[in-house]
């Protein structure tokens, strides 16, 4: 079990133990705030490099990524794969190592192969690599993003701060992710980071969506999904990922939207204060309609502010952190 991420790597959420999320989650408070400042930056990791890899497409991780390295007064060396030698055939270790033969402190990296973050933190042992997605397996700073999100949010609506709070505010927290399961890095992260926190969590989807067993997920599927919609206190929407085939396990996007979309008719089973929640990008009008996804109890657009103080936290503990504590995965 890792009980800290500091001076170490951050790969996955699995085996990651409630209080070293808490302290990403605490940490990242602390950023919050320089992030609202005129100047936002802080010299905190001052003449460290920071590599940003990602071999498959990204927005908000990759931006959010290498704003939060700058912010935190890091050099970014940011690689443009379609233009590398990648496209030349070189491999994921020569091109790591190559990196690192120019002075580098940490590894950003998003690849298309499950294991691929692990590989290269064994590749370069003596770099931070922090895993912003590989495969379907993780996307841990999703995972921390997103709770850090409900933290924030909840904690605001009970007047306190989710300084404060810890973890208290997710003892029995009900969360539904619904959608392609199968498929999502996302859900992974976001079911480890849920359940390491004391939330209950539930999945729905079509069932060739969900993955093919469920041994050691702290998840119940559920039977119903508008019983379920109407137990929720956050709902997590899954975007289908038709890069991974996904239209194959599903008769149509318009039967996925008419048995798992989150419709305008649908949102009136939510409770008031129930929140929705979307890792982006969005498919509209497939697992989310788009005046649900612009209503006030859409949270989306602080999940991707909160991307930024996040990572920043992120970087900063596997960088500047002493090693106590922490692990390899
Ligand atoms: N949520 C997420 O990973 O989005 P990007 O693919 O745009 O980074």
């Amino acid at each position: 079990m890792i009980t800290s991420i500091r001076g170490g790597n951050l790969l996955s959420l699995n085996n990651v133990s409630k209080e070293a999320i808490l302290e990403v989650l605490d940490t990242a408070e602390s950023f919050v705030e320089v992030n609202k400042r005129t100047i936002k930056k802080v010299p905190a990791l001052k003449g460290r490099v920071v590599a940003s890899l990602f071999f498959e497409e990204s927005t908000r991780t990759r931006l959010s990524f290498e704003t939060a390295a700058k912010r935190l007064s890091a050099d970014v060396l940011s690689l443009a794969v379609a233009s590398s030698s990648v496209k030349k055939g070189e491999s994921l270790r020569d091109t790591i190592s190559t990196i690192d033969a120019l002075g580098i402190d940490a590894v950003v990296m998003r690849h298309q192969s499950s294991g691929a973050a692990l590989q290269v933190s064994r590749y370069v042992p003596h770099v931070h690599v922090l895993n912003a997605g590989d495969g379907q397996h993780q996307h841990p700073t999703q995972g921390l993003l997103d709770t850090f999100t409900v933290r924030q949010v909840l904690a605001e609506q009970r007047g306190t701060t989710g300084l404060e709070s810890g973890a208290e505010l997710f003892q029995g927290l009900r969360v539904l992710i619904v959608g392609d399961i199968r498929h999502s890095r996302v859900a992974r992260s976001d079911i480890a980071a849920y359940a390491a926190l004391g939330a209950e969590v539930r999945i729905a989807g079509p069932g060739t969506l969900l993955p093919s067993s469920l041994e050691g997920w702290p998840v119940t599927v559920v039977d119903d999904f508008d019983e379920a919609l109407a137990w929720a206190d956050v709902v997590g929407l899954l975007r289908l990922q038709k890069e991974r085939g996904t239209g194959s396990f599903v008769p149509g996007l318009g039967e996925f939207t008419q048995s798992f979309g989150l419709t305008l008719e649908r949102q009136k089973l939510l409770k008031p204060s129930a929140l929705i929640m979307h890792p982006g990008p969005m498919n509209r009008g497939v697992e989310i309609d788009s005046r649900v996804a612009d209503s006030s109890q859409a949270i989306i657009e602080r999940q991707v502010t909160n991307g930024v103080p996040v990572r920043m936290a992120a970087l900063y503990l596997t960088i500047a952190g002493t090693s106590e504590g922490s692990d390899n995965d």
